[in-house]
């Protein structure tokens, strides 16, 4: 199976030829101060940078297209990438001229207008029911109107390689199609750990679902060494031990899922040992170390306690490959950070491979100040590198493939 890469398209030349690049810059937006949005971590933006100078400074009319968030298939002003244009404007040091639809007539002046060594960025394409749609001709419908701005594909929107979309999936089945250098970095380092990777290999998971993660965890746990659970997910464990877990977050149907889960694991899924329990799910609220067997009934985990942070350095420290998704806390709220923390500086300071897997992860990493330098490689893709790593066939990728 053969991918064309940037560099082969670079190599046929794209002075003044318009290429159209999907990339993923859903980045996360801090709306809290009234009337003003702001990018709460530009790393996405960051990430696709280098394939768009080398576009632009190879001569091409480049052509960028993102969603952000999940708008219903039209316009709504909440998920405009109108900010993203501006900081994209200043990192690339260029005018970034913002269409202010995705194919209407504001793209169509703007796609028309643009010349060689120019950069624009179209609007949310979800503001487009084509984009998402399950209906291959309403999305093929929407993909010719895409198709017909470009005259080159490049697909740099590693984040987005897990989903069927149009822009994903049917616009690379239209147009001469290439893959973008990050897209590429990302899945060599995911091969690596669906091969061999050194031992042990120990892979640390949070975030709030077990539901979400599941599949993931069935994929692993038969390669893994330890499995190390914390985050919102850990309680749907804890009570599937026999433990009471007050008012922490709790999926009841997925209780026999995990127990089961436990026994097949045999010892090598670790759960916390205490937790910082809080009175509510706010930065003022009360809160107290527990034991992860004694949460108290009026109260609820939002984080992992500090000898559960020890338990679980300790076992990413012998280890020689890690991978790590998900925060093990509410991080975002100062007094339930710790965990979070300490565990990313352990998983920074070991002698092997690591990998940081998911927005979320790798936004924790970044504001909490962690240097980004330390790990082997931070993904720009949550549910795209969690299903590859399912063993699951990303469309986006298959796409590239043909
Ligand atoms: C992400 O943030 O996971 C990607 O940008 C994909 O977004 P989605 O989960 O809304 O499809
Ligand atoms: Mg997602």
């Amino acid at each position: 199976m053969t991918i064309k890469t940037l560099d082969d398209l670079l190599a046929e030349g794209v002075q003044g030829r318009r290429v159209l690049v999907r990339a993923d810059l859903n980045v996360p937006l801090d709306s809290s101060t009234l009337g003003q949005i702001r990018i709460a971590d530009d790393g996405r933006i960051r990430a696709v940078l280098p394939t768009l100078v080398a576009l632009r400074d190879a001569g091409a009319a480049v052509i960028v297209m993102s969603h952000l968030g999940r708008p219903k298939g039209a316009p709504d002003p909440k998920y405009t990438l109108a900010p993203v244009a501006a900081r994209l404007d200043e990192l690339l040091g260029t005018p970034v001229a913002f269409a202010a639809d995705t194919v209407g007539p504001s793209a169509q002046s703007v796609v028309g207008g643009l010349g060689g060594g120019e950069v624009a960025l179209l609007e949310n394409l979800r503001f487009n029911a084509g984009e998402t749609s399950k209906d291959e001709s309403e999305r093929g419908a929407f993909a010719d109107q895409l198709a017909a701005f470009g005259e080159a594909y490049v697909d740099d929107a590693f984040g987005a390689v897990h989903r069927k979309h149009a822009s994903v999936y049917d616009v690379p089945a239209r147009l001469p199609h290439f893959a973008g250098g990050l897209v590429l970095r990302e899945v060599q380092v995911l091969a690596r750990l669906t091969g061999q990777p050194d031992r042990p290999y120990v892979v640390v998971l949070g975030g709030s679902k077990v539901s979400d993660k599941l599949a993931v965890i069935e994929a692993l746990l038969p390669k893994v060494d330890k499995l190390l659970v914390g985050g919102g997910m850990c309680f749907t464990f804890l009570k599937a031990q026999g433990h009471e877990v007050g008012k922490s977050l709790l999926e009841d149907e997925m209780v026999d899922t995990c127990r089961e889960l436990l026994d097949r694991a045999a010892g090598r899924i670790v759960l916390p040992v205490d937790v910082v329990a809080a009175t509510a799910f706010a930065a003022d609220a009360d809160h107290d170390v527990v034991p992860a067997y004694g949460i108290p009934a009026d109260r609820l985990g939002l984080d992992i306690g500090p000898e559960s942070v020890a338990l679980f350095a300790e076992a990413v420290g012998t280890a020689k490959t890690v991978f790590w998704n998900g925060p093990m806390g509410v991080f975002e709220l100062a007094p339930f950070a710790a965990g979070t923390r300490g565990v990313a500086e352990a998983i920074a300071k070991i002698d092997g491979f690591t990998v940081v897997g998911g927005g979320d992860s790798a936004a924790a990493v970044r504001t909490l100040g962690i240097d980004e330098s330390a790990f082997g490689h931070i993904s720009t893709g949550g549910g795209a590198s969690l299903e590859y790593l399912e063993g699951k066939t990303l469309p986006g990728v298959a796409a590239l493939e043909k």
